[in-house]
């Protein structure tokens, strides 16, 4: 029976995400569970695996007010946004072989657990995704694959963020403020997830999977960052670079109408709120500005590895008040191969180096910071 409020979905293992128009103009959406015939309520529920799959439907539970985020995210222009390119950087060093090494074996693994391939020359950038059927995704296949993606995206900023806030506990010194930049992207990541749990709630294999596959990497990534932060830097660098792949894939297909089902299917609310959406937001608009993130990772990643792990300030968190190009938390710059340290405005971070310098030595900045290239950058806000 079909209610505002309620459906039943008869058809075992389809999808989730298929608008049917009410008479009373009220969008819902049809899902099929993977374990025969289910009932899924579109209001708010105590039991989270029957949360809500209708993205923005009045009968959504309205998300709590809160207190302004803490971390805001940056507003992307359309053209901005449009003009992300799939990148790869060249490994150089013995430390990007073994990052690029590891990031191509959890590459393997993660296309098995999701069932995903796609044709090497579109990873590799020689070819576009659009105006092929090689290998087609289904909307399970994809949202299957962006929930373990994102599930697995959010560790590393957290464990680096950790153990770079230990550091500076234990070490009684300033730690030129990566931290912040790190929880952040760990936020973010975690935000895609809850996006696409609106539209999609994983059974038990999938959240075998994922438990099992946070409590290795993890571990591992904890052990890696403490032994090469510079590597584990250059591998997230590389997981990102495959993350915009990815979404570029998902992309064109929407955009080649190879994925109906994603058409007029819009944003959840809380995507809305995040991202700064306009209320009619899509699925094809929001995949755009996750991707968008993505490359945004891609590139601090690249950056944060081309830097000196314990003397460098964070080159996000510095202020640059003229108007050339340097690193920013919007796309407004954006170098998806990483700033080399000498690019940066003209050598800022080099300036932070010389010695003498408070910032090398870990002591209160007095007034503005050493400059570059004529540019004024202040520390006061950094920790
Ligand atoms: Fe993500
Ligand atoms: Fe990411």
């Amino acid at each position: 029976m079909l209610s505002a409020t309620t459906i039943r979905a008869s058809a075992p293992a389809i999808l989730a995400t298929k608008h049917l128009p009410l008479a009373s103009g009220i969008r819902v959406a049809s899902c099929g569970l993977l374990h025969g015939v289910q009932t899924r309520k579109f209001t708010g529920s105590t039991n989270s695996f029957f949360l809500a799959t209708t993205p923005k439907s009045k009968q959504e539970r309205p998300l709590k007010a809160f207190r302004e985020r803490s971390f805001p995210h940056p507003v992307y222009t359309e053209a901005q946004m449009n003009d992300i390119k799939i990148a790869h950087r060249k490994a150089k060093t013995w430390g990007d072989w073994v990052a690029l090494a590891a990031v191509r074996v959890m590459r393997k693994c993660f296309d098995l657990a999701t069932g995903y391939k796609h044709d090497s020359e579109i990873a590799s950038g020689n070819k576009t995704p659009y105006g092929t059927n090689a290998f087609h995704m289904t909307p399970q296949k994809w949202l299957a694959r962006f929930i373990f993606l994102e599930s697995i995206a959010g560790v590393p900023g957290m464990a680096a963020g950790m153990i770079r806030h230990l550091n500076s506990l234990r070490r009684l010194k300033r730690d030129n403020a990566w931290i912040e930049t790190l929880l952040e992207e760990a936020y973010n990541e975690r935000l895609h997830l809850l996006t696409f749990l609106h539209y999609r709630q994983p059974g038990l294999f999938m959240r075998t999977m994922i438990l099992g596959a946070q409590g290795i990497f993890f571990n591992l990534f904890f052990i890696s960052y403490l032994v090469s932060p510079r590597t584990c830097h250059r591998f997230v660098g590389y997981i990102e670079e495959e993350a915009v792949i990815t979404y570029t894939r998902a992309i064109a297909d929407i955009e080649n109408g190879r994925i109906p089902e994603w058409e007029n299917l819009l944003a959840p609310d809380i995507a809305i709120k995040y991202f700064g959406l306009g209320p009619d937001a899509n699925m094809l608009e929001l995949l755009k500005v996750i991707r968008a993130d993505e490359a945004k990772h891609r590139e601090v990643n690249h950056t944060l590895a081309n830097l000196s792990q314990d003397e460098d300030p964070n080159p996000y968190a510095l202020i640059y008040e003229d108007g050339k190009p340097h690193p920013t938390k919007g796309l407004d710059f954006m170098k998806p191969e990483g700033w080399e340290k000498g690019d940066i405005d003209g050598g800022v971070v080099e300036e932070y180096m010389k010695p003498g310098k408070e910032w090398k030595t870990g002591g209160k900045p007095s007034g503005g910071a050493p400059t570059g290239s004529g540019t004024t950058t202040t520390t006061s806000q950094v920790a």
